[in-house]
């Protein structure tokens, strides 16, 4: 007997990332050319569940020829978490719980499962809708790389060859005005983004949120640099590194309903190394360049397997789960798993093991990294 047609929605969460349409595609197509299934398109994210007529058909033109389009063509926002919907009244900004009428929308379209694609907090989000009936299946999407139980999550090499690229010509600016430049890249509490593209991109020191940096060890590696014949230098912050003895930086004040944008961490180093040095510095925020534009072929590839899998959960009835990847092969996780906190850089990762060898300066006296790295590969 023929399996039941069934109808399932997609829709996209959070802040954008490269490769968004691309899992929309795989999605549309595995339903359709596999399955015979219809799909709707939820704009804006869990918006188009919490607000009426933001649903739209789509059929197999509508997602042509956006493999390679950065963004989403279904819009997104990081403002409509519908247990803390913001709505104005009496000219004052309150949040509401909304979520029953997410649920109830679901149910009223027909959905046999929405596909929601989206970075740590979306997933948090359909694991407490799924207590209360709203059927889904997860795919990780975030340029930070932090959710949990993925190795990795689409957007982020994109971002990386972003910074690196950004970092290349920082060298050459730098080198012919024997410079500092610091430069600020994405990761609210991971510093993956800023790892991964220091190390590739030759950074002289690195700053993550896993690390509390001292600023009189990054002035310290500075200096032995121009003592030792370089006279530039370059650094990649996190915006959420933060001092040992301090706090991350923000650019605003919280806002209801709205996580609160971090930012400037890069002119306090700054100033904190032209305190200690006589060096001239200068700063830059790489900020939405990393999120924006085409996709590289690794997350375009990731992006669309990531699609067709959680299509392949929907028919296999695997609501709840997470498409992941795992030693390079697509993987089923439970939401419950994923939920619950960030996937933040190990201290005793190899890449920071790279790093260390390579001199790079993290932010903390290399015997003190040693020292709490040794008692975590311990155990
Ligand atoms: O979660 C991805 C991210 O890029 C973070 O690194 C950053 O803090 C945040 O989005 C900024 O998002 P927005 O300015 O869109 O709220």
């Amino acid at each position: 007997m023929a399996a039941r047609t069934k109808k399932i929605g997609v829709l996209t969460g959070g802040g954008d990332a490269p490769g968004l349409n691309a899992v929309i595609r795989a999605v549309v197509k595995t339903a359709i050319n596999d399955y015979g299934w219809e799909v709707l398109g939820i704009e804006q994210g869990f918006e188009g569940l919490v607000q009426p007529n933001m649903v739209r058909p789509l059929d197999l033109v509508s997602v042509r020829g956006i493999l390679s389009r950065g963004g989403t063509i279904l819009g997104t926002t990081n403002r409509a978490d519908p247990f803390h919907y913001p709505v104005e009244e009496e000219g004052e900004v309150q949040t509401r719980d909304v979520s029953q009428r997410v649920v109830e929308t679901a149910r009223v379209l027909g959905l046999d499962a929405v596909v929601v694609i989206g970075g740590d907090g979306s997933m948090y989000i359909t694991h407490k809708l799924m207590a209360q009936g709203f059927p889904a299946v997860g795919v990780p999407k975030t340029i930070d790389n932090d959710v949990r139980r993925t190795q990795f999550t689409f957007g982020f090499d994109t971002a990386v060859n972003t910074a690196v690229e950004a970092l290349d010509r920082l060298h050459t600016t730098a080198e012919s005005h024997h410079r500092v430049l610091v430069m600020e890249v994405m990761g609210r509490d991971a510093g993956w983004i800023a790892l991964q593209a220091g190390i590739a991109g030759d950074a002289d020191v690195i700053l993550i949120p896993e690390i509390p940096y001292d600023p009189a060890c990054v002035a310290e590696k500075i200096r032995q640099r121009y003592e030792s014949g370089a006279n530039y230098s370059i650094v990649a912050v996190a915006e959420g590194a933060h001092r040992a003895d301090g706090e991350q930086v923000y650019q605003d004040k919280p806002q209801p309903g709205a996580t609160p944008r971090l930012g400037g961490i890069c002119e306090q180093v700054a100033e904190e190394i032209r305190s200690e040095t006589a060096v001239v510095v200068r700063t830059m925020v790489l900020g939405y360049l990393q999120r924006g534009g085409s996709p590289s072929a690794f997350d375009r590839l990731l992006a669309t397997r990531f699609g067709v899998q959680a299509v392949r959960l929907i028919a296999e009835d695997r609501l709840g789960q997470m498409v992941a990847l795992a030693d390079d092969r697509i993987v089923a996780v439970p939401l419950a798993e994923v939920v619950g906190g960030q996937k933040r850089v190990p201290l005793e990762s190899d890449l920071i093991d790279s790093a260390l060898a390579l001199g790079v300066c993290l932010g903390a006296w290399r015997e003190d990294l040693d020292a709490v790295r040794h008692s975590k590969e311990g155990g």
